[in-house]
């Protein structure tokens, strides 16, 4: 077992970009980035869920990339750019219309999947429209992040119109 004092001396201080703020904090050598975004920074809204990069709660965006955060250490995203899901809203506070397209059409229910599939639908929106895309294409674009509530069907219309939305 290591000691809390070799503990506290192995941890490094990270410097990175995370939502727009350049922030700096230190992280041990094996947390898990997932881990430094919640406990770290305080940034909450990643969720962790199965911790093996199967249910894609922990989603964020690295240096514009979707990645599982739970798959990653901190010390790896060292100076990287890194946009989480308290990153979308707006700084009136307003929603993003990502947030507010899963808002109208049912998109959640315990919302715990929520901050990954909000996070992989934006990722997917930045590079595609999703405007003359069927459920089906939409339901594999997101196929990467379960949902144990919804069924689906309020996730893909969410999907929909945050794509109609966006594109105004
Ligand atoms: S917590 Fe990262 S994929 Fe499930
Ligand atoms: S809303 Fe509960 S797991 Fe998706």
């Amino acid at each position: 077992m290591i000691e809390p004092k070799t503990r506290a001396t192995r941890a490094r201080t990270l410097h990175l970009n995370v939502n727009g703020k350049r922030v700096a904090a230190k992280a041990e050598p094996r947390m898990l980035l997932s881990d430094f975004l919640r406990h770290e920074l305080g940034l909450t809204g990643t969720h962790v869920g199965c911790e093996h990069g199967v249910c894609g709660c922990c989603t964020i965006l690295y240096n514009g990339v979707p990645i599982r955060s739970c798959l990653m250490l901190a010390v790896q995203a060292r100076g990287s750019r890194i946009v989480t899901v308290e990153g979308l809203a707006n700084e009136d506070g307003s929603l993003h219309p990502i947030q507010q397209a899963f808002l109208d059409c049912h998109g959640l229910q315990c919302g715990f999947c929520t901050p990954g599939f909000l996070m992989a639908t934006y990722a997917f929106l930045k590079e595609h429209s999703a405007l003359r895309m069927t459920d089906e294409e939409i339901r594999v674009a997101i196929a990467g992040n379960l949902c144990r509530c919804t069924g689906y069907q309020g996730i893909v219309r969410a999907v929909r119109q945050a794509a109609q939305t966006m594109k105004k």
